[in-house]
């Protein structure tokens, strides 16, 4: 554990649907190394958006401990816990680079501003910007608001604005689930290329199996939650 990217520990989550508490994570536990990836598996409501959410601090766990980037996550105490989410909240915006199902952008700025803002959040040069736009594909409409492209372009700048963080670890949510077929090969070499090259972490959550098996390693929440 000591000296990994991620790690987390005895992870549990439970949600209620209606008065009936579902178990999504039951004692889940993983390791990622720098420079590794992880496909994340499992059908449609087996608990991949839940555990992503988890590990980058946006959820908490009902047990179970988490480890990022130095930082240890435990919720054996609740007010550490507390305290610990402020610097969850920067490592978000310095290191860890989410990409989630839906593209989030700020509505107000165009897509370079948005890649632009993160970017400078991240403490990166902010030069290569357009560059990242135009390499995924949607150099010509960086001045366009993201309610004036489609939601396929909006996840592409969603991915320009992870790139462009150069993070120590890229967390994806089917990141190609609104794209083309063709769109997604490009987008996927892309996200690999980036991952090889800076060696940072990659946990891919994905229904696709091929694209899984391009990761190093496979996790598999498999079930349907239990009741
Ligand atoms: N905030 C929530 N409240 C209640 N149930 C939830 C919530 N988030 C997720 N769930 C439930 O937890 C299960 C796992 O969801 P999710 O993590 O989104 O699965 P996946 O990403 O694998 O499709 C589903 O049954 C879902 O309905
Ligand atoms: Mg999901």
């Amino acid at each position: 554990m000591v000296g990994s990217l991620l790690w987390a520990r005895g992870l549990k989550k439970q949600f209620s649907s209606g008065n009936e508490p579902v178990s999504v994570l039951q004692d889940l536990s993983l390791q990622l190394e720098p420079g590794q990836s992880l496909a994340l598996t499992g059908r449609s409501g087996s608990g991949k958006s839940t555990l992503l959410n988890i590990l980058c601090g946006l959820e908490r766990p009902d047990a179970g401990s988490v480890g990022v980037l130095g930082e240890t996550f435990d919720t054996r105490n609740p007010e550490a816990l507390k305290k610990a989410e402020a610097r969850w909240g920067n490592l978000r915006r310095q290191q860890i680079g989410v990409v989630f199902q839906e593209a989030n952008l700020m509505p107000a700025l165009s897509l370079l501003d948005n890649v632009r803002l993160r970017a400078r959040l991240a403490g990166q040069d902010e030069q290569d910007c357009q560059d990242w736009l135009e390499r995924l594909g949607i150099g010509e409409l960086a001045n366009r608001y993201p309610d004036q492209v489609s939601g396929g372009q909006r996840q592409r700048a969603a991915l320009a604005m992870v790139f462009a963080m150069k993070p120590a670890l890229i967390l994806a949510d089917e990141p190609t689930g609104s794209l083309d077929r063709q769109t997604a090969e490009s987008v996927i070499e892309q996200l690999f290329e980036l991952q090889a090259r800076h060696g940072c972490g990659l946990i891919l959550a994905t229904h696709d199996p091929d694209l899984a098996s391009r990761c190093n390693r496979h996790l598999d929440l498999g079930h349907l939650p239990v009741p």
